[in-house]
């Protein structure tokens, strides 16, 4: 209790000169350039138009601009560039675009890449989405989303890491490793809490305790953070009632003062004006003031700051240092991203890096890595040699886009692979593929059902593609249902009425509600939206040559009511019981998920065995630790994903069920077992008291290890004493992950 007191105490007088103290001294480049520079050629750094929106090339020529967004091709940001040596001064412009899965080559959405549970699969994502992107004269991605987000009715859920805020926090930072490794800067977004808008519906409010907040929606931002992202976006959202982009609190004191970011914020596009219209500001003036204020360094195309900041502070409405301070923070990042000593851009040369074989054959190993085995009754995959005839159904088998997914930034559709595509190249000389459509990608009529069902019934086995075309998710792609789109669950039902075994390949960007799928489908691979290669990755997965050994990042529910279901809720006093009314659960839903998180199988079987817990008592600088025999029990060589949780018994406020703390992957063959350790930080197990502290609570954590997060318990640990984190900001601790060492040969 002592303690508590005096960190407290110490904590309320460092928080003045924390925010206050945040800015690096700039550099003698960035003073020069300042002290050089008119107010407006000051304002036009803090602006950043988009293509077919507010750009304007003779305010680039004039240096009234300090970034453009959304110009894909080479050539246009050729001639931008030219446009920009004719300027005064000549600083370098900021050129972004949102390259979320790729530019030219598409990769998995980041969603399907969490699923790999190998965060260096982002990692070398990004790489090569960098790298084409500086080829075709990018400097700077808006990625990665490291927005939290516990509602998959929401559709940007696809841009982010999924529900848990380790797996998120950790597939954020590998994607700026990523980015930066192949040379361009990257954005954090939207910062902060915009995966928590109420009833999934995009760019409603949100409302998170500050508890939550810090436990849950915050570590993923920080993460991205400590991996040294470059610029950091606001949301079109308000928390609590403060629209984000107007949030001194969160851009400010947060961001800045307790993080140490050191680089720039940029509003989301046309969120300045926004503020007005959330009804916190009376008219842009006193938006863009708001922004500014708060810390919002760049305004994205709502042309706020160009038409009102020289006003303001000519009228005397706002200090010209505020305005310095913010032109300093865009001059330094552009400084760290190397952009004033960049070589000339030769747009020619792009044409030798934009889809090369190189990145196209990494697209499709790293593809096969997200998809997850939802089901596979008998073993129906992989397919069996002695299959002679295939019938592919379903439009999204032969839709290029869909196969990409949203966010295509500068992709060709005719460049991709689809799902028929694959299989025709994979599939044996000799095996028939027959394609059918079924019906449209959105399944809006059954009229075609009985001829498919009748081309189907002549085939050894169906492969039905199904799930959301492209546009069900993404940004404003809020869904209320989470079943199959239109019609499909019937074909699905037509198909399996064949007596025909009925592979499911499903495209999605959210967890869908299967439960009416499970039971015609045979198997069910969900691949998500896999990308340019996405069809052989599919194919080749599907014949075995690749095993899949993707686990879900996310809940998937089985009715949408459930909503928001999520493997780490808090405890209720009364969990769901079916023959018990007076328990927390549905009168008209089964209990739980349909298909926990961490849930994936493979083409082999698994056994873990010998659980043991090092120590059973650990003081605040120990680290929790657990040897583990993992087995193939199979006739296949897998990869098994062992994930280990902890649940802190007994606190002064309510914790998580459990939470993941650690996790690894593993290759075996068959008959081959291995011993892994699993080790945790001590320090990882707390949580955030309101005021923003941190602390591990003495007492007693139950530890489940398994295949996901369903995993059983095997023991407990007594922690004593506790910790307690210093205030301003070092909770990056709770964050540290643990991590998973393969020790060898079992005995
Ligand atoms: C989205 C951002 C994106 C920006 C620029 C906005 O509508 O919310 O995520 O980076 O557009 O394309």
């Amino acid at each position: 209790m002592r303690i508590t007191i005096f960190f407290a105490a110490i904590a309320s007088l460092l928080a003045p000169i924390a925010t206050a103290g945040a800015d690096p001294a700039p550099s003698e480049r960035v003073r020069r350039l300042l002290a050089e520079m008119t107010l407006e050629e000051k304002i036009g750094q803090l602006d950043m138009p988009s293509h077919g929106g507010h750009y304007d090339p003779a305010r680039v020529a004039a240096g009234r601009t300090g970034g453009v967004l959304n110009f894909g091709s080479p050539q246009e940001i050729a001639a931008i560039r030219a446009l920009n040596a004719q300027s005064r001064l000549k600083i370098p412009l900021i050129f972004g675009l949102d390259v979320i899965h790729g530019y030219r080559t598409l990769f998995p959405m980041p969603l399907a890449e969490a699923a790999s549970f190998d965060p260096a699969v982002a990692e070398q994502s990004t790489h090569w989405a960098a790298v084409e992107s500086r080829a075709a004269g990018l400097n700077l991605t808006f990625s990665p989303v490291a927005d939290l987000a516990r509602d998959p009715r929401w559709g940007r859920i696809v841009e982010g890491g999924g529900e848990d805020p380790m797996l998120a926090g950790l597939f954020a930072a590998a994607r700026v490793r990523g980015f930066h490794s192949g040379g361009i800067g990257a954005t954090l977004k939207h910062f902060a809490g915009y995966g928590a808008v109420e009833g999934g519906r995009d760019y409603a409010p949100a409302d998170i305790s500050e508890g939550t907040l810090r436990d849950r929606y915050l570590p993923p931002y920080r993460m991205a953070v400590e991996a040294g992202v470059d610029v950091v976006m606001t949301s079109y959202i308000s928390l609590n009632g403060t629209p984000t982009t107007a949030s001194r609190r969160l851009m400010s004191d947060i961001l800045r003062g307790e993080w140490g970011f050191p680089g720039y914020v940029v509003s989301d596009m046309n969120a300045i004006p926004e503020i007005a219209l959330l009804g916190v500001a009376d008219g842009n003036g006193e938006a863009a003031k708001l922004a500014l204020e708060a810390g919002v360094d760049q305004d994205m195309d709502g042309e706020v700051y160009i038409a009102e900041l020289a006003g303001l502070v000519r009228d005397g409405t706002l200090p010209e240092a505020a305005l310095d301070r913010a032109v300093a923070r865009v001059l330094a990042t552009k400084e760290r991203l190397g952009l004033f000593d960049e070589k000339p851009f030769d747009p020619a040369a792009a044409s030798a890096v934009l889809g090369r074989a190189d990145i196209r054959a990494a697209s499709r190993a790293l593809a096969a890595e997200t998809f997850v085995l939802l089901q596979n009754k008998d073993d129906v995959l992989p397919i069996r040699p002695e299959t002679r005839s295939i019938a592919v159904v379903g439009a999204l088998a032969a839709s290029q886009a869909d196969t990409l997914g949203n966010n295509a930034a500068r992709a060709v559709p005719a460049e991709t692979v689809t799902v028929l595509d694959g299989l025709r190249a994979r599939a044996p000389a000799g095996t028939r593929i027959d394609f059918v459509e079924g019906c449209d990608t959105a399944c809006t009529s059954d009229s075609n059902f009985q001829a498919a069902a009748a081309k189907a019934a002549e085939a050894d086995l169906i492969v039905a593609v199904l799930g959301e075309p492209q546009d069900h998710s993404g940004e404003g792609a809020s869904r209320a249902s989470l079943e199959l789109p239109g019609r499909q669950t019937d074909l699905l039902r037509r198909l399996a009425a064949t007596g025909r075994p009925v592979v499911v390949v499903l495209l999605a960007g959210r967890p869908l509600a299967l439960s009416e799928a499970v039971d015609p489908a045979a198997a069910i691979l969900l691949v998500w939206y896999p990308g340019s290669e996405g069809g052989h990755a599919v194919a080749e997965t599907l014949f075995g040559d690749r095993d899949p050994a993707g686990r879900l990042p996310v809940t998937f529910p089985r009715h949408v009511g459930q909503v928001p279901i999520t493997y780490d809720a808090l405890p209720t006093a009364r969990p769901g019981k079916v023959e018990d009314r007076y328990t927390s659960r549905y009168l008209d839903v089964a209990l739980g998920p349909l298909f926990p998180f961490g849930h994936g199988l493979g083409y082999t079987r698994f056994t873990q065995s010998d659980a043991r817990i090092a120590a059973r008592k650990l003081g605040p600088d120990d680290r929790l630790t657990v040897a583990v025999t993992v087995a193939n029990a199979g006739t296949r060589p897998g990869r098994e994903v062992v994930q280990l949780y902890v649940r802190d018994v007994v606190a002064s406020r309510a914790r998580p069920v459990r939470e993941l703390k650690a996790f690894g992957k593993l290759l075996l063959e068959p008959g081959e077992a291995r011993e892994v350790v699993l080790s945790v930080p001590v320090r990882s197990l707390g949580f955030h008291r309101d005021d923003g502290s941190y602390v591990v609570e003495p007492g007693r954590f139950d530890v489940y290890l398994g295949s996901s997060a369903a995993a059983p318990l095997i023991g407990s640990v007594v922690v004593s004493p506790g910790y307690e984190a210093p205030p301003a900001g070092l909770s990056a601790e709770r964050f540290e992950a643990g991590h998973m060492t393969v020790i060898g040969k079992s005995p």
